[in-house]
C-alpha cells in the first residue's frame, strides 16, 4: 500500500554547538555535514551556520540547522540572542586541554537559563569530549564522566575525533533521538 503523502512528517531543529575557543565545534560540524576535516584553525566569529539533512525513516525528514557559535562568545552578551528557540544543544571540550573541561559547566549553566523548552524544561544536550585521536583513554577521569554528566544535566556524553571522523555520526543520531521524543 506504500506511504501516503499525510503520513511523512518533516522537522526542522534549531540546534547549538557551544564551547570554548579551539575545541573543534567548527571541525565537528564541517565532519557531520560535509565529511571533511583540515588541521588549520580559522576562529568563528560571532556565530556559522549549517544545514543537515537527515532520512531519519521512511516516513520522517529531519533538517538540523546547526549554530555553530564562536568560542569567545561566552564573554559577550549575544548567546541569550543566539540560543532562542533552540531545541538541542552539543557542548564541546578539548580532552587536550583540562581547561576546556571546566568551562563546560559554565557554558551549561549561561544555555539553562537562557533557552527552554516551551514547557520549561531544559533542552536536550548531549556532551562531547572531542579530539580523542590525540589522547588514549586513561580511564580514571573518563569513568567519572557519567556521574558529571548525570549532575550537569547532559543526557550523555561522547568521546568523539573530528579529525578521524570518530562518533561524530553516532552523536549527532544520539541528539536527534532525545530531540524526537519531544515532538
Ligand atoms: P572557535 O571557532 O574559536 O570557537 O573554535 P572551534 O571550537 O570552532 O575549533 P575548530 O573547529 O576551529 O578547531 C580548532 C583546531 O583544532 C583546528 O586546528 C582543528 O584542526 C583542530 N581540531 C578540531 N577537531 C579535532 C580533532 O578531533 N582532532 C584533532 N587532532 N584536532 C582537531
Ligand atoms: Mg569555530
Amino acid at each position: 500500500a506504500g506511504t501516503s503523502l499525510s503520513e511523512c512528517k518533516e522537522y526542522l531543529f534549531k540546534i547549538l554547538v557551544i564551547g570554548e575557543i579551539g575545541v573543534g565545534k567548527t571541525s565537528l560540524i564541517k565532519r557531520y555535514v560535509h565529511q571533511c576535516f583540515s588541521e588549520n584553525y580559522r576562529a568563528t566569529i560571532g556565530v556559522d551556520f549549517s544545514l543537515k539533512v537527515i532520512n531519519w525513516d521512511s516516513t520522517t525528514l529531519v533538517r538540523l540547522q546547526l549554530w555553530d557559535i564562536a568560542g569567545q562568545e561566552r564573554f559577550g552578551n549575544m548567546t541569550r540572542v543566539y540560543y532562542k528557540e533552540a531545541v538541542g544543544a552539543l557542548v564541546v571540550f578539548d580532552l587536550t586541554r583540562a581547561c576546556t573541561f571546566q568551562a563546560v559547566s559554565k557554558w551549561k549553566q549561561d544555555l539553562d537559563c537562557k533557552v527552554k523548552l516551551p514547557d520549561g524544561r531544559p533542552i536536550p544536550t548531549v556532551l562531547l569530549a572531542n579530539k580523542c585521536d590525540q589522547k588514549t583513554n586513561d580511564g580514571s577521569d573518563l569513568s567519572l564522566m557519567d556521574s558529571f554528566c548525570e549532575e550537569a544535566g547532559f543526557l550523555g556524553w561522547f568521546r568523539t575525533s573530528a579529525k578521524e571522523n570518530v562518533n561524530v555520526e553516532e552523536a549527532g543520531h544520539f541528539l536527534v533521538e532525545k530531540i524526537l521524543e519531544n515532538t
